[in-house]
């Protein structure tokens, strides 16, 4: 299925039976819409990075990472699900794409860097829909302090700072305790330095919120909830919630980072926090974009609307036509298709053209014990109107490559 070697970044790299990049994703590791000039993406990313005036700034870092680095380094345990080659993006046994932009924060602590944010695309195989793409972009940003008591200082006078810039402003916040039973203070650390540590996270992000969030419905406050979550590279970790239209959506990961990350770096005597935000979400509620594949539009009609530095809202152009096609097939028993197999096949095959993918049928044959599924593909492109004769082509593309690849039988 693969050639034995593949081309990407300018590097060969040999493959092997764990390769699973497809053309349709290598397609995509050049391009760095974080950084094209006047991009929604590059413009969230200037106005986050304004916000952090004395933060140092790297969005050029590659893509092609060890699973060590993705994983291992930052304490995932071995069986821990994303590194499955069904969530995952391997290039080889020993390289893949990043998942998250916190595979690079120990080479970043490593430079000695105590104030930064980075920006870059990453990778995951998923579904297919108009939130889920499989390669999007995340920001990573860290602050740490000396633990000790000039470093403890520094952290009080700055959370003073920040509290009273709060209080002047529009925003409601449900917060939890900064430590709890549930959610531990490292063992390594003073509880009371942790617990700064996590008030000055919690202050330094409801801030940038309240910047990228506050204006965009000014009568009403701005609401934020805190909820505590789990990172196996951060403790106490959270999660932030933000009210939008309605609804609680979910904007970023982060936590107070744990001692080995930093012992890895390399970084003694220190502590302090990091985050991980998506900006594709965030970016499609600012500008009211309706689709995530938007982003990567050529098209005038999408790139033209935006001016770099702006939040504009954005007006879509006409939709072309949608046209669904279904496949059934009997799953294979001994190599059973994933979910994501199927949508990135389809992925593969149609680009850009496939809207969404859901699987809309399963049973078991009662006497056979076959299982059967049936998906159904919505074609539409954002450009153009596309011909039956084309999506029956693509159509029967997606079928020829099930029965080949995943040596199915179709219904
Ligand atoms: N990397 C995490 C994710 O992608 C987010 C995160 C970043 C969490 C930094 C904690 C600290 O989900």
């Amino acid at each position: 299925k693969y050639p034995p070697s593949l081309k990407i970044l300018g590097e060969h790299h040999l493959t092997d039976e764990f390769t699973n990049v497809t053309p349709a994703i290598l397609s995509k590791v050049d391009l760095e819409l974080h950084t094209q000039d006047g991009h929604p993406l590059s413009t969230l990313r200037s106005i986050i990075e304004s916000h952090y005036p004395d933060f140092s700034h790297h969005s050029s870092l590659s893509p092609i990472v060890s699973p060590w680095k993705n994983f291992d380094e930052l304490s995932f345990p071995w069986d821990h699900p994303g590194r499955s080659m069904t969530d995952s993006y391997y290039i080889n046994k020993s390289l893949m794409l990043r998942t998250h932009t916190s595979a690079h924060e120990i080479e970043v602590f490593r430079k000695g860097e105590d104030k930064w944010l980075l920006t870059a695309d990453v990778y995951r195989r998923d579904e297919i829909d108009a939130s889920h793409y499989p390669v999007f972009h995340q920001m990573e940003g860290a602050r740490l302090y000396s633990a000790d008591a000039s470093g403890m200082e520094e952290v009080k006078e700055d959370n003073e700072r920040l509290s009273q810039h709060l209080e002047r402003s529009n925003i409601v916040i449900e917060d939890i305790p900064h430590i709890s039973p549930t959610n531990p203070v490292q063992p390594t650390h003073d509880p009371a330095h942790s617990e700064l540590i996590a008030k000055n996270l919690k202050l330094s992000l409801n801030s940038l919120l309240l910047r990228l969030f506050g204006s965009a419905n000014s009568e009403e406050p701005l609401r934020v909830r805190w909820i505590e979550a789990y990172f196996p590279f951060t403790s106490p970790s959270f999660e932030v919630e933000v009210f939008f239209r309605g609804k609680w959506l979910e904007i970023l990961g982060c936590g107070v980072v744990i001692d080995s990350t930093l012992d890895t770096a390399n970084v003694q005597g220190k502590i302090g926090w990091a985050f991980g935000l998506g900006l594709e979400r965030i970016a499609m509620i600012l500008y009211s974009i309706p689709d995530i594949r938007l982003f990567w539009s050529t098209d005038a009609r999408f790139l033209s609307q935006f001016e770099a530095g702006k939040i504009t809202t954005f007006k879509p152009y006409s939709k072309y036509p949608s046209c669904y096609k279904d496949v059934s097939f009997w799953n294979p028993e001994g190599a059973p298709l994933h979910d994501n197999d199927f949508c990135d096949l389809v992925r593969d095959v149609a680009g850009d053209l496939v809207e969404d993918v859901k699987m809309i049928d399963s049973f078991v044959h009662p006497k056979s014990n076959r299982s059967s599924l049936c998906y159904r593909i919505n074609y539409r492109s954002m450009d153009r109107s596309l011909s039956n004769e084309e999506i029956n082509e693509l159509q029967k593309n997606v079928v020829s490559r099930l029965t080949d690849t995943f040596g199915v039988e179709i219904r």
